[in-house]
Formats: C-alpha cells, structure tokens, sequence
C-alpha cells in the first residue's frame, strides 16, 4: 500500500507488549502512515517509529476522559482514509483475536475504502512463551482452547462449553478473564478438572512489570488474588504449565544476553 492508491487502512496487529514483536510489514505501515489510531494494550513505545506530523489519535484516551467507542473508531477510520490519508489501526496482538478488527475492516468495506490485514503475535501464544510456557507440547497436550473470560461461566450469556473444556485434558487460554478467574476455576473443577491442574496467570506479559502466578486450579483464583493480579493477564490452565520449571532458566538467560528494547 501507498499514497498513490489514495486513502487507505491497515490494521496492524502490534504484539502482546514488548515493540520489536510486532511484524515488520506491520512497522513499515507505520513509518509510512499519515494517521494512527492506537489501541490501549497496542505497544505504545511503537509510535517513535512514526514521521513527524504524523496524526496520533488515541483510542483509549478520549479529551472527554472516555474511550472512544467502537462505532467512533470506525467512523475516525472511515473519515480519514475517506479524505486520502493511509490510516494504521494499531492494535494489542493480533487484530481478529478478540481484538474487533472484523468490524473495522467490515466499517471499511461498506465505505469502499481499501482495508489490509497485518496479523500481530497474540498475547495468547505469545504472552504464556514469553513466561516459560508452550501452549502445546508433544506427549503432553494436543490442543488448545482461547476463550474469553469477559463473560463469567454463571452468566445466561455464556456461551462457551464450559463443561467440554473441563473433560478434556487440553489446554485452556483464557483472555480478559482476571475478574472471572474464580468462577471459571470453580466451574472447571465443578464438571470434573483435576483439582492439581497446573494453572497459570501472566499479567503484563513481555514488560517490565510482568508478572507471574502459578500454582493448582483449586487455589489459582486466590494466589492472584493475593498477588494483586490486574488486568491485562492471560491465563494458562493444563499440563503444560508444569513445563515452566524446566523452560524457564534457558529463556531467562537467552533473554538477558539478547538486547531487550
Ligand atoms: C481485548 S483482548 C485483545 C487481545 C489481542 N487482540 C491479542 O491478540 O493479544 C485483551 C486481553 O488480551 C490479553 N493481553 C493482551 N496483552 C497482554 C499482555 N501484555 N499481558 C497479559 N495479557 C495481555 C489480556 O487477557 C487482555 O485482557
């Protein structure tokens, strides 16, 4: 994409926390935007790489204090590349991993305007790999589940087979799901997870204040209690958390011998 082409919009997926994760299509989109939109859990440190003059609009910081809603992003989208500018809508992860960036690209395409799709390294995989923890692993796990956590598993809303989940011996991500940690622990082991799961939550993966919990399903809700866990957290359940141990001591040397931005 360029300017020749008129007004267009990538959404580009930025990563799950540290800047050099994000793809180098989706850094090239950037150095070259009139326009970003940027999302509050997109890399942040990111927006040096932009020209000057370029237009920053932060989507999680309103003047009004608020963020602004998705059908105002979409129209910000809209306008901007409407009047002939190349926007970048950047984004925590990857955008199409509960990240809404169907209904952006869907906003574009009513609108005629050119929409690309720069796929991001989702905090999912990425943020239990940054703490030491494959999501599979061969002998141990041969799927698994990324669900969200934004609807507790009491709520009629729920729509996750809470119960399949529970039966299998895969792993289970969970997003958006610190508030709804102990009713998802619970509901596990209700429908029949070993209470000795080894469980995990990350907070703030691939910064510096990241933070990890460990410890059985039957008790993980009250460590991150207890450890003061916020969001934004990822939370790991199975038996590939135990793999941690054994991870964790290579990656940590592997990654104080390697620049860290
Ligand atoms: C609205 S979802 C967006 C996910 C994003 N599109 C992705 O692919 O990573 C936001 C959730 O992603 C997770 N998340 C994103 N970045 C994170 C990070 N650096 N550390 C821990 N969790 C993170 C948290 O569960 C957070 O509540």
């Amino acid at each position: 994409m360029d300017g020749s082409i008129g007004g267009w919009v990538a959404l580009v997926g930025g990563g799950p926390g540290r800047a050099d994760l994000i793809t180098v299509r989706g850094l090239r989109l950037l150095q070259i935007a009139d326009v970003v939109v940027v999302d509050r859990l997109a890399p942040r440190e990111l927006l040096t790489e932009t020209r000057p003059g370029t237009e920053i609009i932060d989507a999680g910081k309103a003047p009004h204090g608020h963020n602004l809603t998705q059908d105002e992003i979409n129209a910000v989208l809209v306008d901007r590349a409407s009047r002939g500018f190349g926007v970048v809508r950047l984004k925590g992860g990857d955008p199409f991993v509960f990240g809404r960036g169907g209904e952006e690209a869907l906003a574009c395409a009513a609108a005629g305007l050119p929409c690309e799709i720069v796929p991001g390294v989702t905090s999912a995989v990425a943020v239990p790999a940054l703490a030491g923890i494959p999501v599979t692993h061969r002998g141990v796990t041969q799927d698994v589940t990324i669900v969200s956590g934004h609807v507790d598993p009491s709520h009629p809303g729920s729509t996750i087979d809470w119960g399949a989940l529970a039966a299998g011996p895969g792993t289970i991500v969970v997003l958006m799901g610190v508030a709804a940690l102990a009713g998802v622990s619970r509901e596990l082991l209700k429908r029949g997870r070993p209470a000795d799961t080894p469980s995990a939550v990350i907070h703030a993966g691939g910064t510096p204040a990241e933070t990890v919990v460990t410890g059985p399903l039957s008790d993980i809700a009250r460590l991150a209690a207890d450890a003061g866990i916020a969001s934004p957290a990822v939370i790991v359940l199975g038996e590939v958390v135990a793999l941690r141990e054994r991870l964790l001591e290579g990656h940590r040397a592997a990654r104080a011998a390697h620049p860290q931005r």
